[in-house]
């Protein structure tokens, strides 16, 4: 260790105390590469806060000596938002000891966590008391709320009750420099001015580190009707989403599009995942409608509309759970698609969204697109299809050349992402921007937009120490942070 950074860890323990600093390489090791092993960096050490005091005395601190700090919480994101560059300089301030839910209110239906709970934790916290807090994602056992907040996570079931931002009353905000955004309200109204909460979620970390939130309760879901029903292609699982609104009085709350590539791959990669619908469909759609009345019959509600599908052919094929074990065999399927792509080989992920509507006309222009440039890939696009928003992806095919594979990256992405544009979607739906999609905010985004982000940012953090180079390119007074 330099003597720089000898003196800072010594100043940080000051703060944090001794057990509050790691700065041996092995224990720095977890903190320093994304889950996905695409994005690794340095650091001059990895702060470990238990208290929101901690956090604003170690931020004055950073922004005095103006070192870079980069907030992490579960470390599962896609973009490598919580990850340090490579210059050694920046201090990884994990989130992960502010980890209690500090007050539930069942009877105003809300919630306060602090930023490194683990999302399930506070799923179970909020069931416990009869509530239910309706962020669900694969990650759900080791994501942390501060980066679900941080990404304005989105998930399985947005469709029903909205994405991250939707589901935030309030927050604590460590900003640099020190100061506290002291906002957990649990109000459903308060119009004061501007929301400046809202400019820390999607931020990822870049204005101020997020140390609690407070949210949205809802009450829980007493019956479920699932099923998996087969499809002849995309404009059919279109329909068939306004076809269940209408006869479920939009009961909805998850709606799932499933490949035929993707039943193939978590059936060959993930035990005990069988394919519920043998017989070759392309497309698939998993459907869930719920209710907080449990004398509501959605079983014999969806299988009817189910029927109803099947002869009009919009549904080729269906199959209806019968039990919380079909149940979660089904969910295993769809949530284990990721990691059955990790098995198969390297993957080149967009996660994009689109207008509903658009979705046929999108897959139909690019499918034939990937086929044809992408001989050594195939496409697995699946996803969130109710919010127009697809993991549109290509696993490497087996015994190709995953170096050559991986070198179409750049290729594939400016194709996927310029049809995005053309019919309107975005390039960037539930995952963020981090450090990888960086260039693809410079390319998509307005220069009027890009503009008023760059003020926000400086206002926040003149001295650029918030999580330096990730969502915005630094700005060159910044570049020593
Ligand atoms: C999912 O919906 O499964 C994830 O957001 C996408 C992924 O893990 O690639
Ligand atoms: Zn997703």
């Amino acid at each position: 260790m330099t003597a720089a950074a000898s003196g800072l860890a010594r100043r940080l323990g000051d703060i944090l105390g001794a057990d509050g600093v790691l700065t041996e390489a092995a224990d720095c090791a977890p903190f320093l590469v994304d889950h996905l092993g695409r994005c690794r960096g340095r650091a001059l050490a990895v702060a470990l806060p238990r208290t929101v005091s901690e956090v604003s005395r170690l931020l004055a601190l950073c922004e005095t000596e103006r070192i870079g700090v980069v907030p992490q919480a579960g470390n599962t994101s896609y973009c490598g938002g919580g990850i340090p560059d490579d210059s050694g300089r920046q201090l990884v301030l994990s989130l992960k000891r502010l980890n209690h839910i500090r007050a539930l209110d069942a009877g105003n239906y809300s919630l306060v966590a602090e930023a490194g709970c683990i999302l399930s934790q506070v799923q179970q916290a909020a069931e416990a008391a009869g509530r239910f807090f309706p962020l669900s994602i694969g990650s759900q056992g080791s994501c942390q709320i501060g980066g679900n907040l941080s990404t304005n996570a989105g998930g399985v079931n947005v469709l029903r009750y909205g994405m991250m931002r939707d589901l935030v009353l309030g927050l604590e905000v460590a900003l640099p420099g020190g100061r506290v955004l002291e906002g957990l309200s649990t109000l459903r109204k308060d119009n004061t001015g501007y929301d400046i909460k809202s400019l820390f979620l999607g931020a990822e970390g870049t204005l101020g580190v997020i140390t609690a939130a407070s949210f949205k309760l809802f009450p829980q879901p007493q019956v479920r009707a699932t099923a998996l029903a087969a499809l002849p292609d995309v404009r059919a699982a279109v329909t068939l989403l306004g076809e269940l609104r209408a006869a479920s009085g939009d009961r909805i709350s998850s709606f799932e599009l499933i490949p035929r590539a993707a039943i193939e791959l978590t059936t060959r990669h993930i035990p005990g995942v069988t394919d519920p619908l043998p017989g070759g469909n392309e497309w698939s759609v998993l459907c869930e409608l719920s209710s907080s009345r449990a004398a509501e019959p959605l079983d014999a509600l969806l299988e009817e509309a189910l029927a109803a599908a099947l002869e009009r052919g919009t549904v080729r094929d269906a199959v209806l759970t019968r039990s919380e074990r079909e149940r979660a065999a089904l969910w295993k399927l769809r949530e284990s698609i990721p990691e059955a792509q990790r098995h198969e080989g390297a993957s080149l992920k967009h996660d994009i969204s689109l207008p509903v509507v658009a979705l046929p006309d999108f897959v139909a222009r690019a499918a034939p697109w990937i086929s044809a440039n992408v001989p050594d890939g195939r496409l697995v696009a699946y996803g969130h299809v109710g919010d127009g928003n697809l993991h549109f992806n290509v696993s490497q095919l087996p015994g190709a050349d995953r170096e050559r594979f991986l070198a179409r990256a750049d290729g594939v992405r400016r194709a996927v992402h310029d049809l995005v544009r053309e019919f309107g979607g975005s390039f960037s739906a539930e995952h963020g921007i981090g450090v990888l999609k960086v260039g693809e905010l410079e390319r998509y985004a307005s220069p009027v937009e890009l503009e008023l982000m760059r003020a926000v940012k400086r206002a926040f953090d003149p001295h650029g120490i918030m999580n330096p180079g990730k969502v915005l390119r630094r700005e060159a007074a910044a570049a020593d942070a």
